[in-house]
């Protein structure tokens, strides 16, 4: 019985330990994808308003709706009518960003490996607090496949 236990105990750590070095290469994969976006965008500490508006505490910010950034017509109705930046919502709109929010002007062709977007999505999840960076803070999973 306390072989069984230990051993059951042993596999949770190595199981646990595996996940969170997985979790640590997305945001690391993560911060590269995001380089693309940086031409525009900035996030983290001091982050501003640039080409396109600033990317901290994104999750939950309903599109369009940062006070100091002129959006686009089209972002501001998506927001009005209910679209809020999830990681769902994310996938699609970075998956082909003129398709999801059309007339958006944001001028990006999208990212067509769905694992750039969830190394992109894990990246900026860890800049939901203050917008310093926390890599504990990212708890996000990608979706198999
Ligand atoms: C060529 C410049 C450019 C690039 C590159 C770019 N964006 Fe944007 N982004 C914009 C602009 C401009 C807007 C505002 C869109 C509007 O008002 O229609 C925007 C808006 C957004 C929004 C909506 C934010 C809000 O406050 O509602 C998200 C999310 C976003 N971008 C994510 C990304 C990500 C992630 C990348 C990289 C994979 C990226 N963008 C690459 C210019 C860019």
């Amino acid at each position: 019985m306390i072989r069984i236990s230990a051993a059951a105990l042993g596999i949770a750590a190595i199981l646990a330990a595996g996940s969170a070095y997985a979790q640590d290469d997305l945001v690391a994969a993560g911060e590269k994808v995001y380089k693309q976006c940086h031409a525009c965008h900035s996030v983290g500490e001091g982050a501003k308003n640039r080409v396109g508006p600033e990317q901290n505490n994104l999750f939950g910010r309903v599109a369009g709706s940062l006070p100091d950034f002129r959006y686009s017509d089209a972002m501001k109705s998506a927001g009005e009518n209910g679209l809020v930046w999830t990681e769902k919502s994310l996938h699609e709109y970075l998956k082909n960003p003129r398709a999801y929010v059309p007339k958006t002007k944001m001028i990006f062709a999208g990212l067509k490996k769905p694992e750039d977007i969830d190394a992109v999505i894990a990246y900026l999840k860890t800049f939901d607090t203050d917008g310093m960076p926390d890599p504990d803070a990212s708890t996000y999973t990608p979706p198999n496949g």
